[in-house]
């Protein structure tokens, strides 16, 4: 069996050790000393200014939208994960999706300042699949409209925008941690900012509003991460090179193994530089899409139908038309993608993908 993907787990021993540390403090959570280190240990990896470590990718971006106060409507994209669009409408805010472009499946930022209206408070535009985003031009947009922007940069750890970490740019970035994410804590995920002020704010928020044992600062919640996840992240961040580099080698394969296969890949824009997350492929149509998932399924090879479906189409939001996203959720599929991923593995996928195309094709 090829699942879509497998999290990558350290020695057993490594973590052990960890866990024998918590047992001697009995200090399962409340920002325990493994949680800071893993804070540090993050700023100085990634080199950004600030960072702070919550229990989920979700939670960082309802923190975000709540540290910087946002209201009203907020720009988005209907290509991303659901928690995108769900955080938003959580925080009683409306999502108002921007489409994509077709070739990076980022929001195209050319349909940006036509859905800007006296209500827009916000960009929150995901780097899909650690693809950076056209970050400049939606940047200025932002500063021409006086509007925040928060990157919904789940998948980026280890990508990177002209010559630093992706989370460096917006007023905050947020990531995943989750047990998918080529980094992962298991649950988990962060704030990431340069502005020491919005980092106090976030500070707040995931500890209850705590400002002090005794005081409390405005509305929190409990966003807090524990000291067993905190464990897995310390004990990962020391492969995480390895990981990176094993990913891109796999990318490499798939793509040598793909070049005769019709399919469009994702782009990147200059500057860009992406950690190989995941590795999508965009079919001619569903009814290939779904041929060749069959096929793969038949040899217990499972892909992934990711993003699907266009957020636009949600029940809880308003009727909005996205034309490239609906266009684009129906012909993408995610192959599998993991650490120990093995080069034979790969011949396989390949080979049961390219049976399929050219018998339906040339049959
Ligand atoms: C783009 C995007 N944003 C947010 C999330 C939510 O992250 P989490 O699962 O850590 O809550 C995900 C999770 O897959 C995602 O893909």
């Amino acid at each position: 069996m090829i699942p879509v993907n497998k999290p990558f787990l350290p020695k057993k021993e490594e973590y052990i050790s960890l866990l024998n540390g918590i047992w001697e403090r009995v200090w399962l959570t409340n920002s325990g000393p493994l949680v800071e280190e893993l804070e540090s240990q993050l700023m100085t990896y990634l080199k950004v200014e600030h960072l702070k470590i919550v229990s989920s990718g979700t939670v960082a971006l309802q923190i975000a939208i709540k540290a910087l106060d946002l209201k009203g409507e907020i720009l988005t994209t209907p290509f991303s994960y659901v928690a995108t669009t769900s955080s938003i409408v959580w925080q009683g805010c409306e999502p108002i999706f921007v489409d994509i472009d077709s070739k990076t499946l980022n929001m195209n930022p050319e349909l940006i300042e036509r859905s800007i209206t006296p209500h827009t408070s916000a960009i929150l535009a995901t780097h899909v699949f650690g693809n950076p985003c056209d970050i400049d031009a939606i940047l200025q947009i932002a500063e021409d409209h006086k509007l925040k922007v928060i990157f919904d940069a789940a998948h980026c750890f280890g990508s990177e925008y002209r010559g630093k970490a992706l989370y460096n740019y917006g007023d905050i970035s947020t990531a995943s941690f989750h047990a998918t994410k080529i980094y992962q804590t298991v649950e988990g995920g962060a704030l990431i900012t340069s502005d020491p002020e919005i980092a106090y704010r976030i500070g707040l928020i995931r500890n209850f509003g705590h400002d002090g044992p005794l005081k409390f600062n405005g509305v929190g919640i409990n966003g807090k991460n524990s000291e067993m996840h905190a464990a897995m992240g310390l004990c990962n961040l020391k492969y995480i090179d390895q990981i990176l580099s094993r990913r891109k080698k796999q990318c490499s394969l798939y793509d040598q193994l793909f070049e005769d296969f019709k399919a469009e890949k994702q782009q990147t824009l200059p500057g860009a530089k992406i950690n190989h997350s995941y590795y999508p492929l965009i079919f001619e149509n569903e009814d290939e899409l779904l041929e060749i998932q069959a096929e793969l399924v038949k040899e217990e090879i499972y892909t992934r139908r990711y993003f699907y479906p266009s957020l636009s189409s949600l029940n809880y939001v308003k009727k909005q038309r996205t034309p490239v996203s609906d266009d684009i959720v129906t012909r993408i599929l995610c192959l599998p993608l993991y650490h120990d991923l093995k080069e034979h593995e790969q011949d396989k996928i390949a080979s049961v993908m390219k049976r399929t195309q050219s018998k339906s094709y040339f049959a």
